[in-house]
């Protein structure tokens, strides 16, 4: 057979309900990320989108604000919070907020089952009437792609990295505007310009702060010290 085509039809036989390979190929080929940024254009400071990845569940638990999603309280805590906004700066109640992220060893709870607790670093939250979000959870670390099948050999043969720099994954979504997939990343990760599916745009790098406080770790019921990072999230109105 020739070689293309056995690649492609041992790329279809790796695809289950959970691995999609041919989804990854999409991925790490970068046309996912220009399909996604085609179809997903933002006018000037709209929050951007990037590639939702297939670590996403849509039942994650719903959540109060102010609660820790790091189920299993391993890691550098972090605080996390925000607004979200339409474009003329004006709060969005109501706004629901998917998220979820990796570990502080680059693994997601549905990598390690038995190992993380089910539901770890993950839920949904919504935002109050001033539009403002917050949750407390973990700092992510980076993490290699499923690279064990047909990906994994495209990318040894072209010599490239399998990393995706750390980051956290937010779906942000309120009825009347654009739903908006895309991540926070973390801003000393040394894959940042080496992304393996092209998912970062400048952005989305966010600013997390090291705090040393323990009055405002106290306020906030975290351990001192912890990192915080303000994230907000503009969203389009739909069309
Ligand atoms: C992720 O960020 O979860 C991801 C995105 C694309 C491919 C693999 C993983
Ligand atoms: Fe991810």
């Amino acid at each position: 057979m020739d070689v293309r085509i056995d690649f492609l039809t041992r790329t279809g036989h790796l695809s289950t309900d959970w691995r999609q390979e041919f989804i990854l190929l999409s991925d790490t080929l970068g046309v996912s990320m220009l399909v996604e940024s085609v179809n997903n254009h933002k006018a000037s400071g709209e929050t951007e989108s990037t590639v939702l990845g297939p670590f996403y569940i849509a039942n994650a638990p719903h959540y109060a604000n102010g609660v820790n999603i790091c189920l299993d309280g391993k890691g550098a805590p972090v605080w996390v919070h925000g607004r979200v906004t339409n474009a003329r700066g004006e709060p969005i109640a109501g706004a629901m907020l998917d998220v979820w992220q990796a570990n502080e060893d680059g693994f997601y709870d549905v990598q390690q089952k038995g190992v993380q607790p089910n539901m770890n670093l993950r839920g949904v939250f919504t935002s109050d009437a001033e539009g403002r979000y917050f949750f407390r959870s973990a700092y992510p670390r980076f993490y290699p792609i499923p690279y064990d099948g047909t990906v994994g050999e495209m990318l040894n043969a072209l010599d490239r990295n399998p990393n995706r720099p750390a980051h956290l994954h937010f779906i942000v979504s309120a009825p009347g505007y654009e739903k908006v997939t895309t991540h926070i990343f973390t801003p000393d990760c040394p894959w940042l310009k080496d992304d393996a599916v092209f998912g970062v745009k400048e952005s989305l790098i966010a600013d997390f702060k090291d705090v040393d406080d323990p009055r405002q770790a106290e306020t906030l019921g975290m351990p001192n010290p912890f990192k915080t990072v303000e994230w907000n999230s503009v969203l389009a109105r739909a069309s």
